[in-house]
């Protein structure tokens, strides 16, 4: 039997959130329905919002999320009900040709659920990053579940799901960050901090953190940072460079995304040197950079989709490091906030107030 729960939508392009009754089907062969405990508010759910990512209003949105599933169908084998999970945005295929060459995290044909969940008038609604976590329940493919220890908080564990992964991710596998590397991370929020504490268990001997916003880099530091720039009022460039011994940063990791700042990483760069674009450009957005700099500079320009992870490998393994006390995943939380509260955390975010509002349920 499909069940009723309060949900919150992006009703149109600009139009302000709000809660309102969602029907979440039982979950068809291959998919699991969760009742979801936590879900972390990330800046993709305002892109969509804004329509910066495509015009299928109405968004069910939330996508950083853990819960417990509470019922899987038929052909479910990975998880079970009373499982905690982790949701996951990429669920790999194992079939596809990134899959097949064992490169699954690129995986070229992640899945979601089959079935739609609705408004109670049959309005279709598009789930943010195919999950829809801002709600009681969700649905969801049964391979977007990911279990871990269920010793975490879960306001803590679901920023696994997005930002925090796509950040670390960002470092350790995109870039791949090692022992006495320096880095230089563009964007402190939640995605840029995560790639700084990344960094610094990756044992980076460098971490460059900028920003615009000062309390960004104070709370930067906190996560690792060895030095900060304020890009509004010193070239990050030259700073980043000045830092380096003039030479730039072994990885940048671009974690706006914005072109301006994207060629700040290009230049920040050490020769042969890498630049992760892990910040998420809206359609309009367009880069020029001399061809000959893209050559003559080496090195490689990477585009980090959720952090190269996977979440079956990532995802236990950083929930046992912070169990540990090696990972501070706390850190990341500056306020739990309820379902109706997500419009202010939008506010909030967009006034740098916040790394991460959870809503908690
Ligand atoms: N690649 C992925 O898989 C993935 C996953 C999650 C989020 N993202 C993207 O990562 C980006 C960051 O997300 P977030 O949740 O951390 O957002 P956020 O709003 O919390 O953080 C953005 C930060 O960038 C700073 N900033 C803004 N303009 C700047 C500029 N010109 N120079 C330097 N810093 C500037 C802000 O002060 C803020 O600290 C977004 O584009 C988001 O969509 C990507
Ligand atoms: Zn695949
Ligand atoms: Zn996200």
């Amino acid at each position: 039997m499909a069940q009723e729960v309060r949900g919150v939508i992006a009703p149109g392009k600009d139009e302000a959130v709000r809660v309102e009754t969602i029907v979440v089907p039982d979950p068809g062969p291959g998919e699991a329905v969760v009742r979801v405990q936590a879900c972390g508010v990330c800046h993709t759910d305002l892109h969509y919002k804004q329509g910066g990512i495509n015009d299928d209003f109405p968004f069910l949105l939330g996508h950083e999320a853990a819960g417990v599933v509470e019922a899987v169908g038929d052909g479910v084998t990975d998880v079970e009900p009373g499982d905690f999970v982790i949701l996951n945005w990429r669920a790999v295929c194992g079939k596809c040709r990134a899959c097949l060459r064992g490169r699954p995290w690129y995986c070229f044909d992640t899945h979601n659920a089959k079935q739609r969940m609705t408004l109670t008038d049959g309005t279709e609604l598009s789930p943010a990053l195919g999950i829809g976590a801002f709600a009681e329940k969700t649905l969801v493919a049964a391979g977007q579940c990911t279990k871990v220890d269920p010793a975490v908080a879960p306001q803590v564990a679901g920023l696994l799901g997005c930002g925090v992964m796509a950040g670390i991710g960002a470092a350790i596998n995109t870039g791949g960050v090692g022992r006495g590397d320096s880095v230089a991370v563009i964007g402190c929020g939640g995605v840029g901090d995560a790639a700084i504490a990344g960094s610094h268990l990756a044992g980076a001997a460098t971490i460059i953190a900028v920003d615009i916003d000062d309390r960004k880099l104070a709370k930067a530091r906190t996560m690792g940072a060895t030095h900060t720039v304020n890009s509004r009022e010193t070239d990050p460039v030259e700073a980043i460079r000045e830092l380096t011994g003039g030479f730039g940063a072994d990885v940048v990791i671009e974690a706006v995304g914005r072109p301006e700042t994207y060629q700040q990483a290009f230049y920040a760069r050490d020769l042969a040197g890498t630049v992760v674009l892990v910040g998420v450009p809206t359609p309009e957005m367009k880069l020029e950079l001399p061809l000959l700099d893209v050559f003559g500079r080496g090195g490689s320009l990477k585009s980090s989709w959720y952090g190269d992870c996977l979440p079956s490998r990532d995802f236990p393994m950083l929930i046992d490091l912070h169990l540990q006390g090696r990972l501070d995943l706390g850190a990341f939380v500056t306020e739990t906030i309820q379902l109706d509260e997500v419009e202010k955390a939008f506010e909030r975010m967009h006034q740098g107030d916040v790394l991460r509002s959870v809503v908690v349920l």
